[in-house]
């Protein structure tokens, strides 16, 4: 089985290609680099024993996601290709759906034309919003009201999927999608060999880490007059390894004719100030941390509620300590201090 990933050259999908490959798998690495690193993509080359394939390329580029598709005979499909930061997402609405939502819509017709069976689409707790105090921890079931063009960008491609899924299943296509909802990510593998390198950074635990490392003067937190134990914002931090192990879990049981989706979290929140004072355990090092305004649509508390994965594929997260997350993500950056060459 050869397997696409988009966005094979981010951060999380370099680690879904890493994985792939440890299995056994052979990998198409599709990314058109205006994020992603092609160094992550070498790096992965070192252990892939010639079962991986890089294309340079955009997902809304029909042609080349044809060609692509067509000559290395894809059968499942992981899609992680996207813009992903929320603020700049509500200054540049229409790149993101044009990015996230309209070329999506070209790589699944042209998955759909391909004959592709299985589709795993990241999404986000983004599509959620600001879910009310009854759905947190916040289940599959909690309404989807995103308030952001992220998030909002996310869920039309959410709604594409199912809609698509629904009607090939009439036609006795064989075409089962998954939707991931991932909260906070984070860490990355243990060895080193790929890690998160995101510019501007924005991800909490990164930015803290840059401030322990002395590349930012303090760390600001926003809000501490929340509704919460210290008074700062609770977010549910997932592993990156963890978050993979569901992608391969979900890809082996979904069958064709299925469309699902699963939250990916821990199922447990910490707040910004149990995340500084992790990185302090972590790194030994100490740093400046400044009080901040609130920033709007930041929720109190975000966390998983994952019963439903557990419950119907046996998934739960194995690093469920934050040090132990934290210490991955640190050992990744204090050796690239500067992240990927380019
Ligand atoms: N990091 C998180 O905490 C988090 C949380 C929820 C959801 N997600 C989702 O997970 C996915 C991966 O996130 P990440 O943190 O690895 O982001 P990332 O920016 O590191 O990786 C995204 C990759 O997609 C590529 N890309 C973007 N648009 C493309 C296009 N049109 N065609 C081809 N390649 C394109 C970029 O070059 C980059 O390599 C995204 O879809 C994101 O929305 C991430």
């Amino acid at each position: 089985m050869t397997f696409l990933v988009t966005g094979g050259a981010g951060y999380i999908g370099s680690h879904a290609v890493r994985r792939l490959l440890a299995e056994g798998e052979t990998v198409v690495a599709l990314d058109n680099l205006s994020v992603g690193h092609l160094e992550a993509i070498e790096a992965l080359k070192t252990i892939a024993d010639g079962r991986l394939s890089f294309v340079k390329a955009d997902i809304g580029d029909r042609e080349q996601v044809r060609a692509t598709l067509r000559d290395h005979k894809i059968d499942s499909i992981m899609h992680f290709a996207a813009l992903a930061q929320v603020g700049e997402s509500v200054e540049q609405p229409l790149r993101y759906y044009r990015n996230n939502t309209a070329s999506a819509l070209t790589l699944i017709e042209e998955a759909l034309e391909a004959g592709v069976s299985r589709f795993i689409f990241s999404s986000t707790c983004a599509t959620y919003g600001e879910p009310t105090p009854e759905f947190i921890p916040i289940p599959e079931s909690c309404p989807q009201a995103p308030i952001n063009p992220y998030g909002m960008s996310k869920l039309h491609v959410e709604h594409m999927l199912r809609d698509a899924c629904a009607a090939a299943a009439k036609e006795g296509r064989d075409f089962g999608f998954a939707a991931l909802r991932y909260f906070n990510v984070a860490g990355s593998d243990p060895d080193g060999l790929i890690g998160e390198d995101h510019d501007p950074e924005t991800h909490l635990i990164p930015v803290i880490i840059q401030a322990a490392l002395g590349q930012r003067d303090a760390i600001t937190i926003f809000g501490e007059d929340y509704p919460t134990p210290d008074g700062t914002c609770i977010r549910d931090y997932v592993h990156v390894d963890d978050l993979i192990d569901a992608h391969v879990a979900v890809m082996r049981y979904l069958k064709p004719g299925q469309s699902r989706a699963y939250n990916l979290g821990i199922g447990n929140g910490y707040s910004v100030r149990e995340v500084i004072e992790s990185v302090r355990r972590v790194s030994g090092k100490d740093f400046e941390v400044r009080k901040g305004d609130r920033r709007p649509g930041d929720p109190p508390e975000l966390f998983a509620n994952p019963a439903k994965i557990k419950a119907e594929l046996g998934w739960s997260a194995k690093y469920t300590n934050l040090d132990e997350a934290v210490a991955t993500a640190w050992h990744w950056f204090s050796e690239h201090p500067n992240g990927y060459a380019s």
